[in-house]
C-alpha cells in the first residue's frame, strides 16, 4: 500500500479490495458502544513505530467515506512523523499543531479532498516541543468541535510506548483501535500497550492484526487475543 511517487491514496484506493472489506468489517464491529450509540471519534494507535497506523487509519477513513451518509474527517495527530499530507496529496503548512498551539479554529484548517464527504486535518509543520501540544487545554475543545461537525473522526497517532502524546489523546477520544504488526510485535509488548491504555482509561474497541507482507490487515476482536469485552464480562 506504499504510494509510488506522485500517487496519492485516491489513485490507489480500491473499495472492493480485501483490505477495504476487512476495514468495513472492522468499522461495523467497532462502531457502537454498549448502548448502541455510534462512536464519533476513533484513535488508531500501536505499540511501536512502523506497525501500520497511518496505512490502516487512512484506508479506514477512505472506507468509511464510501458510505455517502457519513461525513468523515481524517486527522493526523502524529506531529512527530506527519504523513497524511503526503498520502492525501495536501499542503501541510497549517494543521492540528496550529489548533493546539495557537488556538486556530480547527474548522479553518480542514482541507477538502476529491471525495466530497472526506475532509482532512494534516498535522501541520513540525514544532520544537511536540509533547507539550497534547497537554494543551485546547485539545478537548478541538476534538469536541470536530465531533460536532462530523459523523466520524478518525485520528492517526504516535505509538503508545514511545511518547505520551497518544495517552493524552486517548482520554478525549471515544474509541481506540490498536494496530499490531503480525509476526513482528512481541506478545509482551502488545500486552504492555494494552496495560498502559487501560491505565489511561482508554476505551479499546478493536485490534487490527496488520500483515504488512501480504498487504492484508486482518481484524480480530478481543476474544482472539484473550482480552475481554464489556459485553462478555
Ligand atoms: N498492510 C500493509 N501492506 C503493505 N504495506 C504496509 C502495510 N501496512 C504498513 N505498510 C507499510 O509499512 C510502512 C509503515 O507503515 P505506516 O507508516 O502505516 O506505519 P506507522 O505505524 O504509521 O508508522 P510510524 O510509527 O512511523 O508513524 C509503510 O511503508 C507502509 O506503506
Ligand atoms: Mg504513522
Amino acid at each position: 500500500m506504499a504510494a509510488p511517487r506522485n500517487q496519492t491514496i485516491f489513485d490507489l484506493y480500491d473499495g472492493e479490495s480485501p483490505v477495504a472489506t476487512e476495514l468495513r468489517r472492522l468499522y461495523h464491529n467497532a462502531k457502537r458502544n454498549e448502548d448502541g450509540r455510534h462512536y464519533k471519534s476513533f484513535l488508531v494507535t500501536s505499540s511501536t513505530r512502523g506497525e501500520g497506523k497511518t496505512t490502516i487509519s487512512t484506508w479506514l477513513s477512505m472506507t468509511i467515506a464510501q458510505f455517502p451518509t457519513k461525513k468523515v474527517l481524517h486527522v493526523d495527530a502524529d506531529v512527530r512523523r506527519p504523513r497524511a499530507h503526503q498520502i492525501f496529496g495536501l499542503e501541510n503548512a497549517v494543521g492540528l499543531k496550529d489548533c493546539l498551539a495557537e488556538k486556530v479554529d480547527p474548522m479553518d484548517v480542514v482541507k477538502k479532498t476529491p471525495i466530497p464527504n472526506l475532509n482532512v486535518i494534516t498535522a501541520g509543520e513540525r514544532t520544537a516541543q511536540p509533547g507539550k501540544l497534547f497537554e494543551s487545554e485546547n485539545l478537548k475543545e478541538v476534538l469536541s468541535k470536530l465531533e460536532f461537525y462530523y459523523d466520524v473522526v478518525i485520528v492517526d497517532s504516535a505509538p503508545v510506548l514511545a511518547v505520551s502524546d497518544t495517552l493524552f489523546l486517548c482520554s478525549e477520544i471515544e474509541a481506540i483501535m490498536m494496530v499490531v504488526l503480525a509476526g513482528v510485535t512481541p506478545r509482551e509488548v502488545v500486552q504492555r500497550t494494552k496495560d498502559v491504555l487501560d491505565d489511561s482509561n482508554a476505551n479499546l474497541v478493536g485490534v487490527v492484526l496488520n500483515n504488512a507482507s501480504q498487504v492484508l490487515p486482518y481484524y480480530y476482536d478481543y476474544k482472539y487475543y484473550g482480552y475481554t469485552t464489556r459485553e462478555s464480562q
